[in-house]
């Protein structure tokens, strides 16, 4: 059985495969009654198996469909939002269809409502997505004609559907920048009673980090009010310290913001002696000393920091612009 498998696996789709060996081991349970019942039902759970992985990455549903639903339509058609009684947040939710009935017709995009939709004039009301969100792109559009056209299957595999422009790689999961801030969202409230300062989520994702807020009262943002931020210091990936208290001191405190990647020093007192304590921030990109008292040592010593791309020094006594320190090097 095994070996019989095996050789259709070659020439045939795994899901094609799959099924035709359900349909002959029930015949062959069939003939042989239940003599033969308990090897049958073993073959069939093997059968099972391959069904199933065959819904999974390798299909051009999962590859090349689902991730457009995914990142253009599930926000109104999936869990939370289900627009038009539609959800498109996986095959059999699609084909259950929305109000008005099916969306997908097999075979024929264009009596497809969902094709239909995503082509029609985009100042049309009934254009999705909706909103003005983001329409399709043409490669997109073609995608889904070439997948409706083919039949509209869930199982069809990768290979089968021919000349399928290449999408953009679906998006690899993002590097953390900073451990979730969440556990220790009391703490971060405590620290902004206290300061007077804000730490604002940089994003809807946890582990994008917080931002240091001092624009609406810099002047409380002291040296004193960077060391109360030492247990948070991790979760921050961006200061604003423009027009702050800071001073050479506070710098030392700054040197532990582990995940720093933006710090604004403008107009503030640091000098460039201040600047070679920042050396052990790795992961700092941008660092803005406009209208400082820095000068050329001070941007010297940054260039020891790895990751520094942008360094402004506009009103300094900078001789040169160092716009590009690496490049500099
Ligand atoms: C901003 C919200 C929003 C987004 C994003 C969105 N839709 Fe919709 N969609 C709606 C609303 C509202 C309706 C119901 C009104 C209507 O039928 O036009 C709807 C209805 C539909 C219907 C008709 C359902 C039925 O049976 O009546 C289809 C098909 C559809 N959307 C497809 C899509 C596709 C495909 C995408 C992604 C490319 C998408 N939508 C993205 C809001 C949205």
């Amino acid at each position: 059985m095994t070996s019989w498998l095996n050789a259709s696996f070659s020439g045939l789709s795994r899901a094609a495969a799959g099924r035709q060996a359900v349909a002959v081991i029930v015949s062959v349970a069939r003939r042989h009654g239940d003599r033969r019942r308990p090897y049958a039902l073993f073959a069939l759970l093997a059968a099972g198996a391959l069904a199933v992985s065959a819904r999974g990455e390798d299909t051009f549903f999962a590859q090349r469909v689902a991730p457009i639903f995914e990142q253009k339509c599930v926000a109104c058609h999936g869990e939370k939002k289900q627009k038009g009684k539609l959800r498109l947040d996986s095959f059999a939710q699609l084909m259950r269809g929305g109000e008005g009935g099916g969306v997908v017709k097999a075979g024929a995009p264009k009596a497809s409502e969902l094709f239909i939709r995503v082509t029609m004039d985009p100042e049309d009301e009934d254009f999705m997505p909706a909103d003005s969100k983001p329409p399709l792109t043409p490669d997109e559009v073609k995608v889904l004609e070439l997948w409706i056209a083919a039949g509209a299957s869930e199982t069809t595999s990768l290979a089968a559907i021919k000349g399928a422009p290449a999408l953009a790689a679906r998006k690899a999961p993002v590097a953390a920048l900073a451990p979730d801030w969440h556990p220790r969202a009391a703490q971060i409230a405590q620290f902004e009673k206290s300061t007077g300062l804000r730490l604002v989520p940089r994003s809807a994702v946890p582990t994008d980090g917080l931002v240091l807020r001092t624009a609406s009262a810099p002047t409380r943002c002291d040296d004193a009010a960077l060391a109360q931020l030492a247990p948070l210091a991790d979760l921050v990936v961006e200061a604003e310290l423009a027009r702050t208290k800071i001073t050479d001191v506070g710098l030392v405190s700054l040197a532990t913001f582990s995940n720093l990647c933006a710090l604004d020093l403008t107009r503030t007192a640091v000098t460039s002696g201040g600047l070679g304590t920042l050396v052990p921030l790795q992961k700092l990109e941008s660092i803005n000393l406009t209208s400082t008292e820095v000068d050329d040592t001070g941007v010297a010593r940054l260039k020891q920091l790895p990751a520094l791309r942008k360094t402004w020094v506009f009103g300094t006594r900078v001789s040169t612009v160092a716009e590009d320190p690496a490049a500099a090097k």
